[in-house]
């Protein structure tokens, strides 16, 4: 099958594309735009697979994301391109509409255009909004994104659900919780906490700490994608979660306390806006209907991402350095939206 990955350089996109050229006969068209997330160094070793081939290219240019439906002969699209960062999208929404409402909009015409097969669109958890102390997200849970963010990844779901119901185009969609793993940019919170204990840098933690995410190891997300491509009902959404759920304060201490550094790095600062307090997914419909569970226990994931941030030392040292540091100033500087002040 000739299957075009979106934002194969990105953080999930490239362990789907390892994994797909590790564990199929498929053929992998990768198109990225390479922005500040996207790095082929993510992709180093994979240049030379005879299965794979890299577009850099975005995917709003209609005209591009066309010849390559046809010239590639494109049977499935699996569509993880997006702005990702709930903090960026306070800063600046505009590029999330763009990116995310209007470019995935660009893909599923092209995508209907050339008749591909399969369109499985990589969502979110977070388009449910947020849970109190109790409850689980369903995929019967009504949409309430709170960040702009999650309002620009649901509309991305309900246009993908109009080209379903309108056209009978096989669309899934796949609304995950927060992934964890090799390759994840360093400004979400289990890479940052790493590499800044790892330089003895604060350690901000928003708010009181107590807002809880459900950990997903990566690769698990990845094959739970990858059995929704091939095996899923068109039309549906399925949930896929870590069954992991913990309070972000003790998840920071667990990291301090393996990396062997001190607790007094923890810094509490000014809370992010809008700040949903809890996530938590049921994936019971994966399971039953396609089998599927997580197989990585989160000490076993959390100590293999420790040491996968160690050995990549260079890795995330060259992203902490330029953009990325202007960035970091911005939000976390003294001047910065998450500043220690708490007033
Ligand atoms: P990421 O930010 O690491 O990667 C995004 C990739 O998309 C980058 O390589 C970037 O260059 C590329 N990109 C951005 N704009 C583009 C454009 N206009 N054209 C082509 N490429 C473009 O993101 P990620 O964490 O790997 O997330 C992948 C997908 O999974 C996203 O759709 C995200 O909403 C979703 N998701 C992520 C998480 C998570 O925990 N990371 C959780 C739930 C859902
Ligand atoms: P993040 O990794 O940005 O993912 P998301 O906002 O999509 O859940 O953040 C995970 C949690 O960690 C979230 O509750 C916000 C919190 N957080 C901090 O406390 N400090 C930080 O520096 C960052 C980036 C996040």
């Amino acid at each position: 099958m000739n299957i075009l990955i979106t934002g194969g350089a990105g953080f999930i996109g490239s362990n789907h594309v390892r994994l797909l050229l590790d564990q199929s006969d498929d053929r992998i068209i990768n198109l990225d735009l390479l922005t500040y997330a996207g790095n082929l160094e993510n992709l180093a070793g994979l240049e030379d697979n005879p299965r794979y081939r890299f577009i850099k290219g975005d995917i709003l240019d209609r005209a591009l994301v066309r010849r390559i439906m046809t010239e590639e002969n494109i049977q499935a699209v699996v569509h993880f391109a997006a702005e990702s960062h709930v903090d960026r999208s306070v800063e600046g929404p505009e590029v999330f509409v763009r990116t995310n409402i209007l470019g995935t909009e660009i893909l599923l015409e092209e995508a209907r255009r050339a008749e591909v097969d399969r369109f499985v669109m990589v969502s979110t958890d977070e388009v449910y909004g947020s849970l109190g102390a109790e409850g689980m997200f369903t995929e019967d849970t009504s949409l309430a994104p709170n960040s702009p963010y999650a309002a620009s990844k649901a509309s991305s779901d309900l246009m993908c659900r109009s080209f379903f119901k309108t056209f009978g185009f096989p669309v899934i969609i796949t609304r995950c919780s927060n992934n964890y793993g090799p390759y994840q940019f360093p400004e979400k919170l289990i890479p940052l906490m790493i590499a800044n204990a790892l330089e003895d840098k604060n350690l901000p933690v928003y708010g009181d700490g107590q807002n809880v995410r459900d950990w997903l190891f990566v690769g698990d997300h990845c094959r739970a994608i990858d059995l929704v491509m091939r095996q899923g009902k068109v039309g549906e959404i399925y949930n896929i979660g870590g069954c992991n759920e913990m309070k972000n304060l003790e998840l920071v201490e667990l990291l301090v306390d393996k990396l062997g550094k001190s607790r007094d790095l923890i810094t509490f600062v000014k809370d992010r806006p809008g700040h949903d307090l809890r996530y938590a997914i049921d994936a019971g419909k994966m399971m039953r209907e396609l089998g599927w569970s997580p197989t990585v226990d989160f000490s076993t994931g959390l100590a293999q991402t420790v040491n996968w941030y160690l050995e990549n030392r260079a890795w995330w040292e060259k992203i902490r350095t330029g953009q990325y540091q202007e960035y970091y100033n911005k939000m976390y500087g003294s001047e910065g939206r998450h500043d220690a002040s708490m007033d």
